[in-house]
């Protein structure tokens, strides 16, 4: 049986606010374990090529409107849409580099003012990430980086509310990176903790689920 002699891959999270640095950094890790042998994929959510996604992105894109609680439980049903294949891929083997989970979910509805625990109960039993990595960046530095478009979240005072939410849900498992250091020094930092991550799921540690 292949599957019980092979060892799994790695559940790595990447979250922070818009404009952090996260896709970029994402596709580095990418790429770099790719070149090094590794079977690994890079993903994000939301995922907007599912039907459930192109709600979502024509939401984001202000083209329609939605009840705060109406588009918190898409994005949170664009996770369970993806759940099983993600549980295939880390049980074969593959890691998976995933650009926004739960955590964005319940940051963004949090800081509209939505119950916290309310937002975090449609996430329970997804799988639970072996790495949440959080890029840091003060809500002023992000908008200096002047890439904000016109999507629905990117102004500065809703990131402030964001960061905030964030900061309530980080804990001493979260491996937090300054998100102002070099593109190369991030990249060097995120290596670092991917790698020390990936060895202990190769050793056996067991796959859980929200919340741990
Ligand atoms: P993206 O820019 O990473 O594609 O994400 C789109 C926006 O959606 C971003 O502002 C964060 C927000 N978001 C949520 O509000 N809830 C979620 O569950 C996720 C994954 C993202």
């Amino acid at each position: 049986n292949t599957e019980s002699n092979s060892s799994r891959g790695a559940l790595i999270v990447l979250e922070g606010l818009d404009r952090c640095g996260k896709t970029s950094q994402s596709g580095r890790l990418y790429k770099y374990l790719d070149e090094q042998g590794h079977s690994v994929e890079s993903w994000r959510f939301p995922d907007r090529n599912t039907g459930v996604g192109q709600m979502i992105s024509s939401y984001l894109a202000n083209k329609s409107q939605l009840d705060d609680h109406a588009i918190h439980l898409l994005f949170s049903a664009n996770r369970w849409e993806k759940r099983s294949l993600m549980e295939e891929k880390l049980k074969s083997g593959t890691t998976l580099i995933v650009d926004r989970y739960s955590y964005s979910g319940v940051a963004f509805s949090s800081a509209k003012g939505l119950d916290i625990g309310w937002c975090k109960a449609p996430e329970i039993g997804l799988l639970a990430p072996d790495l949440v990595v959080y890029l840091d960046i003060s809500p002023e530095k992000a908008a200096e980086r002047g890439g904000y478009g016109d999507e629905r979240y990117e102004q500065l005072e809703f990131q402030k509310k964001v960061a905030g939410s964030y900061l309530a849900l980080r804990d001493s498992s979260w491996k937090v990176i300054d998100a102002t250091l070099s593109i190369e020094d991030i990249e060097k930092k995120l290596r670092e903790v991917v790698l020390d991550c990936m060895m202990t799921c190769h050793k056996g540690k067991a796959l859980s689920h929200l919340w741990p």
